[in-house]
C-alpha cells in the first residue's frame, strides 16, 4: 500500500491534524531492490532542529534557520515556542525565523506528540520562567519517564506534579544545582542547561558518559559560555544568548537507512551527502567498519559548528562484531538498523549496554527481536544485551512486523525487507514522518522498492 507521506508544513498548524490512515493505509512493503544506486542528501539534523527553535525562542532577537528538519516532532517544538510568545515564521522549506521574547504561560497544554526531545528539551526551557504550563503527549509518550528530568527541576525550585506526561510545571525564580546523571541522556542534559539559563548561579551536571553535545555547541554560538571538561559540563548564571544563524546539517540518524540498506543489497553504491558526524553521533559508522563494511567517509568542512562528511556505502561482506556499553551513547538510535545488518552479516552479533532502548518510542530492545525472529533471523535479548545470530547473507525475510508506532523500527524493517529473500511488511508508517518524512520517496529515488 502507498502511504500518502505528505509533507508537513507549518501552515498546518497542526502535525496531527490528518485524520489517522487506516490499517491498510499504515502498512509499507519492501521487495528485494539489488543495485541501489545514487548520490542523495538527507533532511537536518532532528537534534539541532529541536535546539534551533528553543534556543532562538530564547534569544533576544531574530534568529534565522536553514535546513530546520520538518518533521512532526520538530513541528511540535515549534508550535510550541511559538505558544510560549516567540514569534516563529516559516519562510519556505527548511527556512525558519525566530524571534525571542521572555516566555509566557500557554493558552493551551503543550502536545509534545510523540517526541520525547520536545517534551524534555520545552520542559527545561519553560521552567526557567515565572510560568505555568502543561504538557502531554501521545500514548508513547505519556509512558515515557520524566522523573529523569522533573526530580532535578523541582530541586532548582520548579514545581511539576506527577513523573509521566501529562505533566503540569510552575517555573522560575530557580537556584543553581550540580546533578549527577544516572545514564548519558542528552535530554536530561540539555533540559538542566535550558533551566539553568534563567537559574541564579546556573547548573553544573556529571555525565557517566559523553551524550551528543549540541546543546553545549549551539548554545556557545548564541553567546553562552558552556563548560565542558571531563563529564562535567558547567553553565555560569546570567548567561544571555544573542540571536544568530543557524545552517543545519544532514542527520546522521537518517543517514544511517539508505547506508545500511546499500551495505547488504547486492552491486549497490549510494552517497549521502553533507551528513553531520560529531563524533558523538558517529559509533554506527565506527561499528559497520569493525564489521567490515565499505564505507568511505569524506569530510566536507563545517556546517552550523558541526563536523560534516559526504559518506558512501558499497555492498560487501559483512562479519558479526561485539560492541560494549561504552559505545552506546554515541549510536543509540541506530541501534534497530544496526541490528538490521546484523542479521546479513556472518557470525554472532553482541550488543552491550542497550537498558536505554526500553524506554525509547517503544521498548525498542523487545521490538527488534520480535521483528528479527519474524523474518527468520536468530535474535535473543537478556537484560541489556541483544545477540543476533547472522545469516551470512540474506536472511528469510517474509515476516509482517510490528513497528509499535516507532518510526526507527518501522525504517529499519524496511531497510531489512530491501534485500532479505522475501518481501516485509512493517505498521506504523505513518511513525516515519515523525523524524523521516519522505523516506519512502527517498529511499524509491535509489532504487529502493518500497510501496
Ligand atoms: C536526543 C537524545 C537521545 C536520543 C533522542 C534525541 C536529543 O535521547 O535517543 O532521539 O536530541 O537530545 P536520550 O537523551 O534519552 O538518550
Amino acid at each position: 500500500m502507498v502511504l500518502n507521506q505528505k509533507p508537513v508544513t507549518f501552515d498546518d498548524h497542526s502535525p496531527s491534524s490528518d485524520p489517522a490512515p487506516t490499517k491498510e493505509e499504515d502498512r509499507l512493503e519492501a521487495i528485494a531492490s539489488p543495485n541501489l544506486d545514487g548520490d542523495i542528501a538527507i533532511p537536518g539534523d532532528k537534534s539541532m532542529s529541536h535546539r534551533a527553535l528553543i534556543l532562538g525562542g530564547l534569544a533576544t532577537g531574530t534568529t534565522v534557520i536553514h535546513g530546520l528538519l520538518e518533521s512532526e516532532d520538530v513541528l511540535r517544538t515549534a508550535e510550541a515556542v511559538r505558544a510560549f510568545g516567540p514569534a516563529v515564521e516559516r519562510l519556505g522549506e527548511g527556512h525558519w525565523t525566530v524571534t525571542g521574547a521572555r516566555w509566557e504561560s500557554p493558552a493551551a497544554p503543550i502536545d509534545c506528540g510523540n517526541s520525547g526531545t520536545a517534551a524534555r528539551l520545552l520542559i527545561g526551557a519553560a521552567a526557567g520562567f515565572a510560568l505555568q504550563a502543561s504538557f502531554v503527549g501521545d500514548g508513547s509518550l505519556s509512558q515515557r519517564p520524566m522523573a529523569r528530568i522533573l526530580e532535578p527541576l523541582r530541586r532548582m525550585g520548579a514545581m511539576a506534579d506527577g513523573d509521566f506526561l501529562p505533566v503540569t510545571v510552575r517555573g522560575g525564580h530557580l537556584k543553581r544545582i550540580h546533578h549527577v546523571n544516572a545514564s548519558a541522556s542528552a535530554q536530561v542534559k540539555s533540559a538542566l542547561l535550558l533551566a539553568g539559563i534563567q537559574a541564579e548561579g546556573g547548573v553544573e551536571i556529571i555525565e557517566p558518559a559523553a551524550s551528543r553535545d549540541h546543546s553545549e555547541n549551539m548554545l556557545r554560538a548564541f553567546g553562552c559560555d558552556v563548560q565542558s571538561s571531563r563529564g562535567r559540563i558547567n553553565l555560569d548564571g546570567g548567561c544571555r544568548l544573542t540571536a544568530t544563524s543557524v545552517d543545519i546539517p544532514g542527520d546522521p540518524s537518517s543517514a544511517a537507512f539508505p547506508l545500511v540498506a546499500a551495505l547488504i543489497s547486492p552491486g549497490s553504491n549510494v552517497c549521502v551527502r553533507s551528513v553531520m558526524i560529531n563524533p558523538l553521533r558517529a559509533g554506527l559508522f565506527d561499528t559497520l567498519r569493525a564489521m567490515g563494511a565499505r564505507l568511505d567517509v569524506a569530510p566536507r568542512g563545517q556546517k552550523g559548528g558541526e563536523a560534516l562528511a559526504d559518506i558512501t556505502a558499497a555492498y560487501g561482506r559483512l562479519q558479526g562484531v561485539e560492541v560494549s556499553a561504552e559505545r552506546a551513547p554515541s549510536m543509540i538510535d541506530e541501534y534497530p538498523v544496526l541490528a538490521v545488518a546484523a542479521a546479513f552479516a556472518s557470525g554472532r552479533t553482541i550488543l552491550h549496554g542497550l537498558a536505554e532502548l526500553r524506554v525509547k518510542e517503544c521498548d525498542r530492545l523487545a521490538a527488534i527481536v520480535q521483528g528479527l525472529r519474524a523474518c527468520g533471523v536468530d535474535a535473543t535479548a537478556e537484560e541489556d544485551t541483544l545477540v543476533i545470530v547472522g545469516a551470512d547473507g540474506p536472511p528469510p525475510g517474509g515476516g509482517s512486523v510490528e513497528a509499535h508506532g516507532d518510526h526507527r523500527i518501522a525504517m529499519s524493517f524496511l531497510v531489512f525487507g530491501l534485500a532479505s529473500r522475501a518481501p516485509v511488511t512493517v505498521d506504523s508508517a505513518a511513525s516515519i514522518a515523525t523524524s523521516f518524512p519522505g523516506f519512502a520517496e527517498l529511499m524509491r529515488t535509489i532504487g529502493g522498492r518500497i510501496a
